[in-house]
């Protein structure tokens, strides 16, 4: 008899949950996006809510949750109820380094449910225009006076930019103290006033700034030059070979989700990515969109297991600490 009930019960909650799904979405999703507006986060997951608005008819809100390089961010989303109304929006910092630097009450790979891989971007090299470096090898060569004094903006222990920026540091020697921001929208305000000296950016980032001339772009983190900015030459060529550091970006959801809620939500961040003036506008800002059979739930978390199993012992090595 009990066996029945369940059997019933079963039924009952996979024919509610379907049900729910042919209705979903009949109210707004957010987005939760663990650095601050304005920054290259934010942009990606605003241009994204908006054209998946048209597909599935519901606005898409963006929640900036601060803190923590990001794993508050997480935390919430984690907690979050699965019902595919709550998207953690995340990268190569928030969603692996983080994992061996906080003390996370998650689990990054077992706690949400992968739902799309997104544009990736390299980092580039920027610095205030007063900066008397005028270029990467007059910088790494930068005298060691000014350098007990100098600054590099950061989006907290493990954001993108602090990796990049520790990464920099043990790869030349050079020495600068870490300021960290609730995002590097903020930090990059900063630097265009000349109020920090450098900071080890995402390419979406910084290329306004770049192409206004309002801050100095070294080299980008990558084997090629950006199509975006062909001027900027690669680390390779600029001086400091193997430099080389992309961060990529991806959606997740709570775990437990519906199968078909989760392919939903994949198929309209699909259609968003294919549309040409979406394309157009996230590859004017130098980010590189991954080719459609890499658009599945199912590659995202392959790729997000073998980048946790990578990472994860290089930070831990580097005993990089929550700030
Ligand atoms: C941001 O949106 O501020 C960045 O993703 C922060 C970072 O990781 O560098």
């Amino acid at each position: 008899m009990k066996h029945i009930v369940a059997l019933v019960f079963t039924a009952l909650a996979a024919a509610l949950g379907s049900a729910a799904a042919q209705t979903f979405p009949s109210r707004p999703i957010t987005i939760n996006v663990p650095f601050a507006a304005g920054g290259p986060s934010d942009a990606i997951a605003r241009v994204l809510g908006e054209r998946m608005r048209q597909t599935l008819g519901q606005p898409f809100l963006i929640e900036n949750v601060v803190g923590a390089g990001g794993s508050t961010a997480v935390g919430r989303a984690v907690r979050a109820a699965p019902d595919g109304y709550t998207i953690s929006f995340g990268h190569l910092g928030t969603h692996v380094f983080n994992g061996a630097i906080y003390p996370l009450q998650y689990d990054l790979l077992a706690d949400l449910d992968p739902l799309i891989l997104l544009p990736s971007n390299p980092m580039v090299i920027v610095s205030k225009n007063a900066l008397p470096a005028k270029d990467l090898r007059e910088l790494i060569g930068w005298p060691n006076a000014n350098q007990d004094k100098a600054t590099a903006g950061t989006a907290g222990a493990g954001s993108g930019a602090h990796i990049a920026a520790v990464y920099l540091q043990n790869l030349t020697g050079l020495r600068f103290a870490l300021v960290p921001y609730r995002g590097t929208g903020p930090a990059l305000t900063d630097l265009v006033a000349g109020q920090i000296d450098l900071i080890v950016d995402q390419a979406s980032n910084s290329m306004q700034q770049i192409r206004a001339g309002s801050i100095r772009a070294y080299a980008v983190s990558d084997k090629k030059r950006l199509a975006a900015a062909p001027d900027i030459p690669t680390v390779d060529e600029a001086g400091l070979p193997g430099f080389h550091m992309t961060l990529w970006n991806a959606l997740w959801v709570p775990k437990g989700t519906p199968k078909d809620v989760i392919a939903k939500l994949n198929a309209a961040a699909m259609e968003a990515l294919a549309d040409p003036a979406v394309s157009k506008r996230l590859n004017d800002l130098g980010l590189e969109i991954p080719p459609r059979e890499q658009q599945t739930p199912e590659t995202l978390g392959a790729w997000h297991k073998a980048e946790a199993a990578k990472w994860w012992p290089i930070i831990k090595a580097a005993g990089i600490k929550p700030e």
